[in-house]
């Protein structure tokens, strides 16, 4: 795994697994939204790994370019073996159900343009069959509480997605992961008080790391997470449906 485009790189959790391919020596293509803040991950890179890395500023909404954006990163990097999209953002549930036009832009950051790059992904490596697609999802998409749902239903139709795309390439040799942190202290998450179950970004990103070089299909970050969306996930609706949650 050599040449990598990890879409979101400036986040905090994704940042941390760039450095750890840097260390390995791969070439990575580092897209996000702001060149100030791609321009900090890449010095920071440097310092750290002297690594030389790519960065190109992209807006996920613009659907029309995605194919391209593909095309700018093979050509740059001579190739392309694996992609991380890890670009997200964390909407304001109360404020969702009373604006209806934000909550459809909020669901199309964190679900449709992540489908549709994940899309593009698949149809450049299926023919060659080899590369690998990593897609940073939520334990918020396992089940939808009061809290979230407009965040979780994005993550839910992400994490179906791959596990569909998956199933689409398994014959194919081409690796989807589904990542899924539980909550991780990062600019996301600033603004909520910080409890025993708040991850580094450093531990997750160094997850998604090995993960990705172990082929792996889904993870939960911290691992302890598995067990606790279990629990969640069967607890009847009928009692869950009355949680304050
Ligand atoms: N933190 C958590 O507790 C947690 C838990 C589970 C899953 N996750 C997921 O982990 C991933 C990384 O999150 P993080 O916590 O590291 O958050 P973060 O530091 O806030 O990073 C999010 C990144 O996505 C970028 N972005 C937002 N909208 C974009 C768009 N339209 N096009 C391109 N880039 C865009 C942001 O750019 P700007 O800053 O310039 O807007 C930022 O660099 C996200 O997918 C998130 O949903 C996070």
């Amino acid at each position: 795994m050599k040449k990598i485009m990890i879409f979101g790189a400036a986040s905090a959790i994704a940042r941390e697994t760039a450095i750890k391919f840097a260390a390995d020596g791969a070439q990575l293509f580092l897209v996000d939204m702001n060149i100030g803040r791609l321009e900090a991950v890449k010095k920071d890179i440097f310092a750290r790994t002297k690594a030389e890395v790519k960065i190109y500023e992209f807006d996920a909404l613009d659907f029309g370019r995605h194919n391209e954006l593909f095309d700018t990163a093979i050509e740059a990097l001579d190739g392309l073996d694996a992609v991380l999209i890890a670009h997200g953002t964390l909407p304001d549930q109360g404020e969702m159900q009373i604006n209806n036009r934000n909550a459809i832009h909020e669901f199309e950051i964190n679900c449709t343009s992540i489908i549709s790059l994940a899309g593009v992904a698949a149809n450049y490596f299926e023919p060659l069959s080899q590369g690998t697609i990593a897609v940073i999802s939520s334990v918020a998409g396992d089940r939808g509480r009061k809290s979230n749902y407009l965040y979780g239903a994005a993550k839910g139709g992400v994490s179906i997605f791959l596990q569909g795309l998956r199933n689409r390439l398994a014959s194919s040799g081409v690796n989807v992961l589904t990542i899924k942190p539980g909550m991780v202290d990062t600019p996301m998450t600033a603004h909520m008080p910080k409890g025993p179950l708040f991850a580094k970004a450093s531990d997750v990103g160094i997850g998604i790391y090995k993960a990705m070089k172990n082929g792996k299909d889904i993870v939960y970050l911290p691992g302890y997470w598995r067990l606790i969306m279990f629990i969640i996930k069967h607890i009847p609706e009928v009692i869950f449906k009355k949680l304050n949650l």
